[in-house]
């Protein structure tokens, strides 16, 4: 079992350092995404403070398909342009959502999320999936957790790329 405990009141850059060095060494020498999501899942949900979900999508056949997430069950395939996960799909770009309920098509799989954040996972140029993360805090994420966010994931597309 790997104990990643987050260090009381670390500071934003510091918990997402410390996040993406985990990552770093629990997905070291693994190639399989769905082990690494699952652990990713798992690392964030225990070091970045105030979510409710925290999971990641895979693009399957032209949509996305749940995947290894911590939280509550959510809806299972997203289109790909739908929601807030299906844009950022769509656009590979990261969507980082103050308020939910103003964004066009925001797909509420939890009503208790109040603010998004979601990034797109990118091998040799395709999107593979996303990372999502849900608050139930209104504009709880910023510039620097899309930064962390989109270093872990360029680590995990790293991981995957063949
Ligand atoms: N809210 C997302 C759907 C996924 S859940 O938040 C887990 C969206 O609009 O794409």
């Amino acid at each position: 079992m790997f104990d990643f405990a987050r260090q009381g009141d670390a500071d934003k850059a510091t918990a997402w350092a410390d996040l993406v060095g985990a990552a770093d060494g629990v997905t070291s020498g693994e190639r399989d995404a769905i082990a690494n999501m699952a652990n990713v899942a798992a690392l964030v949900w225990d070091l970045i403070p105030g979510l409710n979900w925290a999971g990641f999508y895979r693009m399957v056949d032209g949509e996305l398909v749940l995947g290894p997430f911590q939280g509550r069950a959510a809806c299972i395939r997203i289109k790909l342009g739908a929601g807030v996960c299906g844009t950022a799909a769509a656009s590979a770009t990261t969507q980082l959502v103050e308020d939910v309920n103003a964004f066009p098509g925001h797909i509420a799989c939890d009503a208790a999320s109040a603010s998004e954040l979601v990034v797109p996972i990118v091998v040799d140029g395709v999107v593979i999936g996303v990372l999502d993360l849900d608050s139930p805090t209104p504009a709880r994420f910023d510039a620097e957790d899309a930064a962390g966010a989109e270093r872990l994931c360029a680590l995990l597309a790293e991981r995957l790329a063949g």
